[in-house]
């Protein structure tokens, strides 16, 4: 028996296990070794791959040994892979001593169709189908023939549409899949979606259907009572059923002038408003063979550009989760009010018993309560209202093509025993009272189906919360794009939004996937309008916004993004693939600044939300914009420079370093000089030390002094917006003020982040004081309960509170670092690097520190506890202790300090 363990989590680029339909002829492979000897090192890996032509059907088999110590996103060793192609890979390790692990478990993948081999045509409905506002959700369907023997056979859906489907099979739905194909500029880029159906298929006859939406590409959608028809005024279908036979045979059915459309018994279906499913309008068996379409319609053929094609780089929206409520009040007869006890984003599934036919029940959501009802307000227009008409028996149902950000929820109109119910849903005749039994109603959560891959724990419950909060806005608004929020008419991908939350979302959830997809819309919207607008992709933005200005910290997610995301990954191919897009966002902003490379012109939205920014006016910070965009140009530069010479590309490194260089000084030169009141402020001062641009030595001491006393003058209270929120706490540590760093976090006086959670947030908010401490909703129009924006913190806690960061790309090598404060008596952090599970925890007891952490095979890590020389770790377990007194400094509950190290901390 070997020492060194099968590698295991053998995985193609970003995909899910067993991925179909992926785009990359080369896949870069990846994988993790759980335990080995001490002195282990991978001095070669050898690669056992085999390739099944989908073409005909052969299998080609090779291995290829490499000297090498890699082992994340290593170059594909084997052939080129062709559309359709099935692959599977095995993988060993080979220890210094010349021993080969044993095997991996094989991993596979398979390719999706290439831009010449869709042989469909994009379809639509075939007739008149009345005004947008009142029109019905298509169907479309057709019956397809097979071979009588189909022993042996393997078949492939590969689709996707303008707008959003849902595929049966037979009667059968396809897949777990929700709002496909997700969003980007369509003309420019559709994802394709490959599902196995083999299983779905039977001998001869069979039928395939297709339930159709408007979703972004043509349903109302954006600012100002939104805009119809987006993308396009024709809905459509792109499908190919691929079905190959025991003999090789290939047997394919498109979507083509074969098919019948009919309207469907969806009467509304739209992403803001909800949608209305009403039961007597479903054709019985409409997706089975033998159903008679004479009555449809022939399908119309819309003019499509197959080179637009592409396989998706991350996982599709799925249902990742269920909410029992845990509170149901009755509000009146067959009436509701449903507690969930955590703001999310998704939609019910109902339970609907059986019921007089025409019987509406209808579905409100809201993310709180005043008043004891529903508070729907900061909604603005999106409805967010579904409904669902019975036919009589009973029925299951959940809206196919909505989503709603929410905690709450009101059910009305629920049928008694006697099931009778006005069509309003709110005159009743006499039966037993309706009862919502447990299992009736369930929420469904949804968004991209993203692995988990962090955690973090401490002895404060309320910080606990505060990190769960962080989660929870995380996944609300990770649905396809990177969204500000889940439930008010917007659920736009904020560039800026993102910029400052990539950290804290890399090392909680497996995003790459979803966010390199996602920065190819951004580059892609950069090329058209030549400039990074402030959200993408890009839709008409009402009378306010631009999609050409240049705005700082949005724009910045060019740079910034995916540098942060190759930090986590070291996946220089993203780098790579985004360089032209960094590249052109600081040329063009260093353009702007022009040569003195202050950036003080033009409209900025700059630490967009600071608290003393009135609720009508978010823009009006205390800090200076245009410092704000300076400083942001001074950092993009330099993660240019650090980009190019991750990609080996020395003399742009060094072009670009130079300008970071220039730009830092234009920025001393301007901004901290030495009694500059614009660099008085806690965002400003935050900014200069984070991002380096405050010279080192007494200046720097200055600043963070200065920065410390601002602290503590705010009574701990929260003084920064979008920019200074990600920075603080760390710009603080950074400097020698420890202590207010964590007095500020652990701070219940509001504006803070513990005091969201004393007033019952269970996710991130807009702004500081979306619920004002008595209770009541801001008045304001930036009102939601779940941006992630202000949750950034979370990766202080991780770096910091908890003390794992990666101190090279990927986590190859990790920095151990916890900074326990804050009288905090232990915490720790969990992470799934590319290489493997991280963990650092620690706990003060008796009068010791005791520090605890677990490397990962492949990576070495450096440990650095207080009291304690730093020292190198290799991979495992290990755990060191030092003497420690408890900081005189504790916060006390109510967020004040207690006399100590804070109270005596330099003043300036
Ligand atoms: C969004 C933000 C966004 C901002 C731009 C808001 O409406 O919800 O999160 O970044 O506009 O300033």
């Amino acid at each position: 028996m070997t020492a060194v363990a099968a590698p295991d989590h053998v995985r193609f680029e970003h995909h899910e296990p067993g991925a179909l339909g992926i785009g990359e002829a080369a896949p870069r492979l990846s994988w993790q070794v759980s335990h080995a000897p001490a002195d282990y090192a991978q001095r070669a890996y050898e690669v056992a791959w085999e390739v099944t032509r989908g073409a005909s059907g052969r299998t080609e088999a090779g291995h290829a040994v490499v000297h090498s110590a890699d082992q994340v996103l290593v170059p594909w060793p084997g052939p080129e892979l062709a559309a359709r192609d099935a692959v599977s890979v095995r993988v060993r390790v080979q220890a210094p001593d010349g021993e080969w692990s044993p095997w991996s478990a094989r991993a596979t993948a398979e390719r999706g169709l290439g831009a010449g081999d869709w042989r469909a045509a994009m379809v639509g409905p075939g007739y008149d189908e009345g005004p947008r506002e009142t029109r019905r959700a298509p169907l479309l369907r057709r019956e397809v023939d097979l071979p009588r023997d189909l022993e042996g056979a393997t078949a492939r859906l590969h689709v996707t549409a303008h707008g959003l489907a849902q595929v049966e099979v037979n009667g059968v739905r396809v897949g777990r899949d929700e709002l496909l194909p997700g969003w980007t500029p369509y003309h420019e880029r559709l994802r394709t979606f490959t599902f196995d159906v083999t299983e779905h298929l039977r001998p001869g006859a069979n039928a395939i259907g297709a339930w159709l939406a408007d979703g972004w590409f043509r349903g109302r959608f954006g600012f100002e009572g939104g805009t119809w028809d987006i993308y396009g005024e024709h809905v459509g279908l792109l499908a190919q059923l691929e079905v190959t036979t025991r003999d090789g045979e290939r047997h394919v059915v498109v979507t083509d002038d074969a098919w019948r459309s009919a309207p469907g018994p969806l009467t509304r279906a739209s992403l803001y408003d909800g949608e209305t499913f009403d039961a007597r309008l479903l054709p019985a068996g409409w997706s089975e063979s033998g159903f008679d379409d004479a009555a449809w319609h022939p399908v119309v053929t819309h003019p499509f550009d197959a080179s637009v094609l592409a396989a998706p780089d991350g996982p599709p929206v799925r249902c990742t989760d269920e909410l029992a409520p845990v509170t149901v009040t009755p509000t009146g007869p067959g009436r509701f009010l449903l507690d969930f006890g955590q703001n999310h984003s998704g939609h019910l599934r109902l339970r609907v018993p059986a019921a007089s036919a025409g019987t509406v029940v209808r579905v409100r959501h809201a993310e709180v309560l005043q008043d004891g009802d529903l508070y729907t307000r900061t909604l603005r227009e999106a409805a967010s209202t579904d409904e669902v008409v019975s036919a009589g028996e009973a029925l299951e149902w959940e809206p196919r093509f909505t989503i709603h950000g929410f905690r709450y929820a009101e059910v009305s109109g629920w049928p008694g025993s006697s099931g009778s119910s006005g069509s309003s849903g709110s005159s009743r005749s006499p039966g037993s009272p309706a009862t919502l039994p447990p299992g009736a109603v369930v929420s469904r959560v949804l968004h991209s189906d993203m692995a988990r891959t962090g955690w973090f724990h401490a002895s404060d419950p309320d910080l606990e919360r505060l990190h769960d909060n962080v989660v929870w806005s995380l996944r609300s608004n990770f649905v396809d794009i990177p969204t500000d929020c889940p439930q008010r008419d917007e659920r736009l991908g904020w560039t800026g939004d993102i910029q400052v939350f990539a950290p804290t979302a890399a090392f909680l959830y497996d995003v790459h996937g979803m966010l390199a997809d996602w920065l190819r819309t951004l580059d892609i919207e950069q090329r058209r309008f030549g400039t990074v607008p402030v959200y993408v992709p890009w839709i008409p933005g009402g009378r306010f916004w631009q999609p050409t200005w240049d705005i700082a910290v949005w724009g910045d997610a060019a740079t910034v993004t995916p540098f942060d995301l190759f930090t986590d990954s070291a996946d220089t191919g993203l780098l790579e693939r985004q360089l032209s897009s960094a590249t052109a966002w600081v040329d063009r902003v260093l353009d702007l600044a022009g040569p003195d490379h202050v950036w003080d012109t033009g409209m900025q939205l700059g630490d967009w939300l600071d608290p003393s920014a009135p609720p009508e006016d978010p823009m009006r910070a205390t800090t200076d914009p245009h410092l704000v965009a300076t400083a942001y140009l001074a950092r993009s530069v330099a993660v240019l420079a650090r980009t190019y010479a991750a990609l080996g590309r020395d003399a742009e490194a060094a072009r670009y370093e130079r300008l970071a260089g220039e730009v830092r000084a234009a920025y001393q030169e301007r901004y901290v000089g030495s009694s500059d009141p614009l660099h008085r402020s806690t965002t400003a001062l935050a900014l200069g030390l984070a991002f380096g641009l405050v010279p080192d030595g007494e200046p720097r001491h200055r600043a963070g002094a200065r920065l410390a006393q601002l602290v503590r003058e705010s009574g701990y209270r929260v003084a920064t917006g979008f920019a200074g929120t990600p920075v603080v706490t760390q710009a603080l540590a950074d400097t020698g003020h420890l202590a207010e760093a964590y007095a500020l976090l652990l701070s219940h006086r509001s504006p803070s982040w513990l005091a969201m959670v004393d007033l019952g947030a269970t996710t991130i908010w807009e702004r500081w004081d979306s619920m004002l401490t008595d209770g009541t909703v801001n008045p304001g129009d930036m009102t939601s309960f779940n941006h992630y924006a202000l949750g950034s913190v979370a990766d202080w806690l991780h770096r910091v509170v908890a003390g794992l960061a990666p101190a090279s790309p990927g986590y190859r090598t990790l920095r151990l670092a916890p900074r326990p404060g804050g009288g905090l008596t232990c915490a720790g952090a969990r992470h799934l690097t590319p290489y493997g599970e991280a963990s650092v925890a620690w706990e003060i007891a008796d009068g010791e520190l005791t520090v605890r952490w677990h490397v990962p095979v492949g990576c070495t890590a450096e440990v650095d506890v207080p009291g304690v020389a730093p020292f190198a770790v290799g991979h495992g377990a290990g755990e060191v202790s030092a003497p420690w007194v408890l900081s005189d400094a504790v916060v006390r509950v109510d967020g004040s300090v207690a006399d100590g190290e804070l109270a005596t901390a330099p003043t300036l």
